[in-house]
């Protein structure tokens, strides 16, 4: 299978996602979920990372907290959309799993030194302090990285979170540049993609009527997530932003899109954390990201179904 860590700030969709994962060990071989300050502060992504593994019957899954802060701006969190929990929806027990000694950056760092060069591919399902914490510490990993396959950014469906950025590359603008830079191989599933894959009632009562406790768990995540969008942009449902990135792991053909180079925006105010993507090759600037656009959506949700069903 093939070793992945996931970098994450849970989130009911980081949550679905991370099911996802930990349903595929035939494919994914996790070797460690590092949360990060995002959707809402540390101690909240913290506890809800331990709560989706305990759910997918995984305790012993290793679990490392990372940056409580961006690099250098203060921390934005979206409790309008994920709830004052980050994971609102459904009540659940608090988790009994423990947490990892070592923090997030050292994990990712000792792990990418350990391991074969070019085995190891990160999947950033948050805004990416934890990634460029690391870059920044020990450049020697860099080159060390198989791919990074992220969610985050937009083009065509532009923002979420500002009129011109989406959220995860917004909270922490300075290190979606330096992950952006990094010459690492790079996969993003912006919201143009993610966007395409929104749940609708027929979506979520799969989820329920699979007949686990993870169905059904989905189900009220989704529930919950959806009326965000709904009453937001008039949509179905909710856009399953982070579960694209595993997707793409397990079946790529899902996906479609072009290899070109995206900048992230770091000094204007007013379009801070945007990601302008040379779509149609205007500059000569050099290709460092396949940036997604197109979704077989009913082969995503199958996909979904098949494995949270596994749990
Ligand atoms: C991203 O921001 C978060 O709210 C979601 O978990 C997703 O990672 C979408 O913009
Ligand atoms: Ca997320």
């Amino acid at each position: 299978p093939r070793k992945i860590i996931i970098d994450t700030d849970p989130g009911q969709d980081d949550a679905v996602a991370i099911l996802l994962a930990l349903a595929s060990p035939e494919e994914l071989d996790v070797l460690g979920v590092t949360v990060v300050a995002g959707n809402v502060p540390l101690p909240l992504t913290q506890k809800n990372a331990c709560i989706v593994c305990e759910l997918a019957g995984l305790p012993d899954t290793k679990v490392y907290s990372g940056c409580d802060a961006p690099l250098t701006r203060k921390l934005v969190t979206a409790e309008h959309v994920h709830g004052k929990t980050g994971l609102d929806g459904p009540v659940m027990p608090d988790p009994t799993m423990a947490l990892q000694d070592q923090h997030a950056v050292d994990f990712i760092i000792e792990t990418l030194r350990a391991e074969p060069a070019g085995s190891v591919s990160l999947c950033p399902l948050g805004p990416l302090t934890n990634i460029a914490t690391a870059f920044n510490r020990a450049p020697d990993i860099v080159e060390r990285v198989q791919e990074i396959v992220l969610m985050g950014g937009a083009y065509f469906q532009v923002g979420n979170i500002t009129p011109a950025a989406e959220f995860n590359i917004y909270v922490d603008p300075e290190a979606a540049k330096i992950v952006f830079a990094s010459g690492v191989p790079i996969v993003v599933m912006p919201l143009d993609v993610t966007h395409k894959a929104l749940t609708n009632r027929a979506r979520v009562e799969a989820f329920r009527n699979l007949g686990n406790e993870a169905g059904r768990m989905v189900a009220e995540w989704t529930d919950f997530f959806e009326r965000f969008d709904k009453e937001k942009y008039g949509s179905e449902g909710a856009p399953l932003h982070d579960p694209c990135v595993i997707a793409y792991l397990l079946k790529p053909e899902l996906f479609s899109g072009r290899h070109v180079n995206v900048e992230i925006e770091t000094g204007s105010e007013l379009t801070l954390g945007m990601t302008v993507a040379d779509w149609w090759g205007v500059t000569d600037r050099t290709p460092n990201a396949m940036f997604m656009g197109g979704l077989d959506a009913d082969g995503f949700f199958a996909l979904l179904n098949e494995r949270i069903a596994r749990l």
